[in-house]
């Protein structure tokens, strides 16, 4: 991996299409984060590193729209093309993705170029971080949601028949490649789905962002690429700066999970009918509607918020969501300690913490009832 590391801290060059350049500071395993625009057609340049050989891991939806203009630029590639879904977050498909890459006879220089959304970079960064025990990888991220959150970080993961992400690894890519353009193609239900993480980052850790969310979230989810920049510019920021910080989610890091544990509950009892994205922004919401009722939120920062949830076209079906199941999706919750689901809370927009006492489950009950679960 030394080649990367080398040349990505020096020599960068003036490249036009590149808004924002940012790292993700992890001392000696740092890594660009590159935002602009038309960057799928020049990855290799705009980090500055010039690999003998490539494999490009993508997905059926995803390849035949970018997939030419990455490979132009690329020596002779193998290219692996995932079906499309969360279905290929797979043992079956981690096997058939690491025999792929054996049979090319990829060694420790060959660098892996993850060209998708978050089922592609979480399945391509498992394998890159298991093959020949590690090779270096690039995620260019082709969806709003991978773009601010997954492709972030270090996570990997499959799903198994026990539950989502449950098998995975911490394995940091060499670079992150965030063009906007690719967001061109992507389903306004995809868009509303980045939009909750992106809000997310407002809620936990920037009150200014909030203000701007509200402003102009119409504009984001219109695809308006000067907002666009912005949200990534700051959300990317964040994200970066908790992980450099807790890479291990010993602490900090677990920030992130604001909106995640009403969320993940949701997406389960949804049958994984409602997207992830859809999920944590209700999940949001819901949140602050603890924090309120724990008198930690004041009231006007929870309607602030529930205001702003009203104002986006955002539609789960919760009177199909039995309190009961939802209460018993969260008991399985990933990030249960001792027992005690741990809840991240608001103090007010812009200012999150980990609660870890416990709350009690008839308040949790009310939360749910009053978003409108039966
Ligand atoms: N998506 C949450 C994290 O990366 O920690």
């Amino acid at each position: 991996m030394g080649y990367i590391k080398n040349l990505v801290k020096k020599d960068l060059l003036f490249m036009p299409e590149i808004l924002h350049r940012l790292h993700v500071p992890l001392r000696d395993r740092s890594y660009p984060l590159i935002i602009g625009r038309g960057l799928v057609g020049q990855a290799l340049s705009c980090l500055n590193i010039h690999p003998r050989r490539c494999v490009v891991v993508s997905d059926a939806r995803v390849y035949p729209l970018y997939g030419a203009t990455l490979t132009k630029t690329l020596p002779e590639t193998p290219v692996f093309v995932l079906p499309e879904g969360e279905a290929s977050k797979s043992w079956a498909q981690l096997e058939a993705l690491t025999a792929f890459c054996l049979d090319h006879h990829v060694d420790r220089d060959t660098l892996i170029l993850a060209l998708g959304g978050g089922v592609v970079g979480d399945l391509a960064g498992f394998a890159a971080s298991i093959l020949l025990r590690g090779l270096p990888i690039v995620h260019i991220p082709t969806t709003l949601l991978s773009q601010v959150d997954s492709a972030i970080g270090g996570k990997t993961a499959i799903n198994t028949q026990q539950g989502k992400n449950l098998v995975g690894t911490f394995y940091q890519p060499s670079g992150v490649i965030m063009d906007i353009d690719v967001l061109a193609t992507l389903p306004a239900d995809q868009m509303l789905a980045g939009y909750g993480e992106i809000l997310k980052y407002a809620l936990l850790g920037d009150a200014d962002f909030f203000d701007f969310l509200q402003d102009h979230h119409q504009g984001l989810l219109d695809k308006d690429p000067s907002i666009l920049a912005k949200a990534l510019l700051v959300s990317a920021q964040m994200k970066a700066d908790i992980v450099g910080n807790d890479e291990r989610e010993q602490g900090q890091r677990a920030l992130l999970n604001l909106g995640h544990t009403f969320g993940h509950a949701i997406e389960q009892v949804s049958g994984f009918s409602v997207l992830h994205g859809h999920a944590v922004l209700l999940g949001l919401s819901l949140a602050a509607d603890l924090s309120h009722r724990l008198g930690i939120l004041p009231e006007d920062q929870k309607t602030r918020i529930q205001r702003h949830m009203l104002g986006l076209p955002l539609a789960i079906p919760m009177a199909t969501l039995s309190i009961s199941d939802l209460m018993q999706a969260m008991q399985v919750d990933k990030k249960k300690k001792d027992d005690v689901l741990t809840f991240v809370l608001l103090r007010g927009i812009g200012e999150a913490f980990i609660h870890k006492q416990p709350v009690p489950p008839a308040l949790i009950e009310d939360v749910w009832r009053a978003g409108g679960a039966v």
